[in-house]
């Protein structure tokens, strides 16, 4: 099914938002994408290589116009005309779409909490969001490139500028545009010969030094992972209640207004990764977080241990696809039977 609406659809819902905001009162009352736009913007911009373009990429009042457009068009039935999320198909989506009024965005390849680049706000809208209603679109890339220029102009929900539109204050570099997140790219797989012994490497960071059972399940059983930290020589991890089960970030502690729940890898479908990609997105994603919700990586761990994490996410992954059922079966068995908590640890009892 196509979410593009038909013409007329849309037509009637312009016209009844129109009959809402009271048409004829002027512009002030429109909706932002219903309002033309009359002068040129400037964004933060970075080369090919990456690197930062001094005072940013000019866009012209006619590009924006022209995304402005397409985003009605093809947007704005989820995201809504005053971009916040929740335009008259957005009802009960969950995840609900995106509020593209607080430049908080996922799934760049920057620091979790930066503002994305150009290239990965044209990927995630070329290639849609696996596992959730975002769909990929067959839209031209110029076209693309054009919306997602437009998207950057919705004003703040309190009617303020932009955080594009944000300039840096002080310094040698004041009135240039605050730049976007510098690229988080893979480089080249230590592991590629040997994804196994990578994917090894992965699970023991995932569950002693990362520790990303703190929010994601755990997906070894307690005597293994002492065993692993004695191995290791590091301390056994606390375990959480319900330690083989997903965490969810509540409404009130992310940016996007809903529950999230952290995926459990052999289960439920990842959004920035569609079937077609590879471990060295993955890679990506795990190094740069997620914004809002996941810190990034980058900093703190090496990148073959990085590269590790790819690797045993990307297993734990393919656990969860057909033909895999036996070995999914064994895991979830081996950790189900987990034995009681041995005495030393009895206040863990619930
Ligand atoms: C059928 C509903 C729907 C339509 C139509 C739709 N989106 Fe989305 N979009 C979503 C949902 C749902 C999410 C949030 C997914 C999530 O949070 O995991 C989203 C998220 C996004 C994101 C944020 C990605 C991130 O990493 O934070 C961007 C950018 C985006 N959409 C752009 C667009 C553009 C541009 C269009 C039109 C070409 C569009 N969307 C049309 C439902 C939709
Ligand atoms: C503070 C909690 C938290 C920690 C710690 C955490 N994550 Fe996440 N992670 C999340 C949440 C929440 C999501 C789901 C984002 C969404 O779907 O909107 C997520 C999503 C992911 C995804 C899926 C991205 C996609 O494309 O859908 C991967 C892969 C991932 N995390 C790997 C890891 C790894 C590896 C670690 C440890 C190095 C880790 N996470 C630590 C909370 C966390």
């Amino acid at each position: 099914m196509s979410p593009r609406l038909p013409p007329s659809v849309l037509i009637a819902f312009i016209g009844a938002v129109l009959a809402q905001t009271g048409c004829g009162t002027g512009d002030g009352a429109l909706p932002w994408a219903l309002r033309p736009i009359e002068r040129e913007h400037r964004f933060p911009a970075r080369d090919r290589r990456g690197a930062e373009v001094r005072g940013g990429q000019i866009v012209s009042a006619d590009d924006l116009n022209l995304g402005r457009m397409a985003y009605v068009h093809y947007c704005a039935s989820c995201h809504g005309l005053d971009g916040g999320g929740r335009g008259p198909q957005s009802e009960g989506l969950v995840p609900a779409p995106r509020d593209f009024r607080t430049a908080e965005h996922k799934f760049a390849a920057v620091r979790s909490g930066e503002l994305p680049n150009d290239d990965d706000l044209a990927r995630m809208v070329e290639h849609g969001m696996n596992g959730t209603s975002m769909p990929g679109w067959g839209l031209a890339p110029a076209d693309v490139r054009q919306i997602i220029q437009f998207i950057k102009t919705f004003p703040k929900a309190d009617g303020t500028p932009s955080r594009w539109l944000d300039v840096v204050g002080s310094g040698p570099e004041e009135g240039q545009p605050r730049p976007t997140g510098e690229p988080v790219r893979a480089g080249r797989d230590p592991w590629r010969r040997s994804p196994r012994q990578g994917a090894e490497v992965g699970k023991r960071v995932y569950h002693l030094k990362a520790q990303c059972q703190e929010c994601h399940p755990s997906y070894v059983a307690r005597g293994e992972l002492a065993a692993m930290a004695g191995a290791d020589g590091l301390p056994v991890p606390e375990p959480r209640p319900e330690p083989h089960e997903p965490t969810v970030l509540e409404a009130a502690k992310n940016p996007f207004g809903g529950d999230i729940p952290a995926p459990d890898f052999t289960r439920h479908p990842l959004r920035s990764i569609g079937p077609d990609r590879e471990v060295a997105d993955l890679y990506v994603v795990v190094a740069a977080g997620v914004g809002g919700v996941m810190p990034s990586w980058i900093d703190s761990l090496p990148p073959a241990e990085l590269w590790g994490l790819a690797h045993y996410v990307d297993d734990l992954r393919r656990l969860g696809q057909p033909g895999s059922e036996r070995a999914l079966r064994k895991l979830r068995g081996a950790l189900a039977s987990e034995s009681r908590p041995s005495r030393g640890d009895s206040h863990l009892e619930r």
